[in-house]
């Protein structure tokens, strides 16, 4: 197999919780789609090709490990109003579901890929996307039949708000004719669970009937209000619960005692000006912790990793180490993957070469375009 030598990189972050997070003045070895080999660029076995890296940092690839890309048609007029002090509310969603069943096949896949060659740009390798803009048995099949064409990680979220008519008769849809029709094409499940959206009693029996039919559970959970939404991922051992805005006490205790991953979303906040989560808070408190973006038309339409980590840093308590750890290493524990996320001998060369000297900058330099070349699979894209 033909091997890539990475050299003269000034800083290689490579997110391994098991051996040093960094390394300077560091090489790293590719070989075929994996890393072979990181460490001391002096001590660098030789490779086929050589990459020379000028000094800069090189940092794995973003792990977005929440996005609902598959949509047609903005939300820019709602996004100003709320400058303005116009509230968010779940209820936008219904104006993006009635664009997104509107468009065809052809129009959802040119924008996911899109959204993705934007994500790509930005250091992003790896992407989970939900559905959750169709909400009837059709339209959520072929949003996750088109999600499935950019990821292995697509999540059925037919529960993201009742689209029309009575909330029991559209839970039973969810939980039968939809899951059966979406199951083949999602790894997992999701609900809204929120003030106008859906209860936790709610949320748990859809879970339930996901698990049934071999689908793993996620959740978005107190975004907007305190509830039950986290204490329920916690007790039904979810790996990631999302959002995780408005936590008391004993949900923080319930985040540690289970494992269940936080996966904040700071660009929510930055959209629609809700207080950011409290990151500092869930760390101390020994609850792990992702970052992911949410790219969605209504609450935050950004793709930017970047963006998320200079807000958990400038906002959140983050530091710029826990901040990128966060969004590679935590985003691929929140998908509960160990092949991504880290720099390390045996993962995937899923990689991004900053143009800038250490991690730091991310944060240190906000809106600046610093993801100089992504590489997915150990190809440069
Ligand atoms: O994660 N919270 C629910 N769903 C999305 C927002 C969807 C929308 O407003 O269109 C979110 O924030
Ligand atoms: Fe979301």
């Amino acid at each position: 197999m033909a091997t890539t030598l990475i050299t003269h990189i000034g800083e290689l972050f490579t997110a391994d919780t098991e051996g040093p997070t960094t390394i300077e003045d560091a090489a790293l070895v590719i070989e075929g789609a994996h890393v072979a080999w990181v460490g001391p660029a002096t001590e660098a076995p030789a490779a086929d090709e050589m990459v020379d890296a000028g000094g800069r940092a090189v940092i794995p690839g973003f792990v977005d490990s929440h996005s609902h890309l598959v949509f047609a048609g903005d939300r820019a007029q709602e996004f100003a109003a709320r400058m303005t002090g116009t509230p968010y509310a779940a209820g936008g969603i219904r104006t993006t579901v009635a664009a997104t069943r509107a468009a065809t096949d052809e129009q959802l896949t040119s924008h996911v890929a899109r959204l993705v060659a934007e994500m790509r740009r930005q250091g992003t390798t790896t992407v989970e996307i939900k559905s959750g803009y169709g909400l009837t048995v059709h339209d959520e099949a072929r949003s996750l039949a088109v999600a499935r064409q950019f990821t292995e990680e697509t999540t059925f979220l037919g529960a993201h708000v009742v689209p029309e008519g009575d909330p029991g008769e559209y839970v039973d849809l969810v939980t039968g004719p939809m899951l059966d029709a979406a199951k083949e094409h999602a790894r997992w499940i999701d609900v809204f669970c929120e003030r106008g959206a859906f209860d936790v009693d709610q949320a748990r029996a859809i879970l339930g009937a996901g698990a049934a039919a071999g689908l793993r559970g996620r959740l978005h959970a107190n975004q907007l209000t305190y509830g039950g939404g986290v204490r329920l991922a916690a007790e039904l051992g979810l790996v990631a619960v999302d959002h995780c805005t408005y936590l008391a006490d004993e949900d923080v205790d319930a985040l540690r005692d289970s494992g269940t991953i936080a996966t904040l979303l700071p660009g929510v906040e930055f959209s629609t000006k809700q207080p950011y989560p409290d990151a500092r808070r869930l760390l101390d408190a020994g609850v792990r912790v992702a970052l992911a973006s949410d790219c969605n038309p209504g609450s935050c339409f950004t793709s930017s990793l970047p963006l998320c980590i200079a807000l958990a840093v400038r906002e959140m308590g983050m530091t710029p180490t826990e901040a990128l750890l966060a969004a590679t290493y935590g985003g691929a524990a929140a998908l509960d993957r160990d092949d991504v996320g880290v720099l390390a001998p045996g993962k995937r060369a899923d990689l991004a070469l900053l143009d800038a000297p250490s991690h730091v900058h991310l944060a240190y330099r906000p809106g600046v375009p610093l993801v100089l070349g992504t590489w997915v699979g150990g190809r440069p894209v």
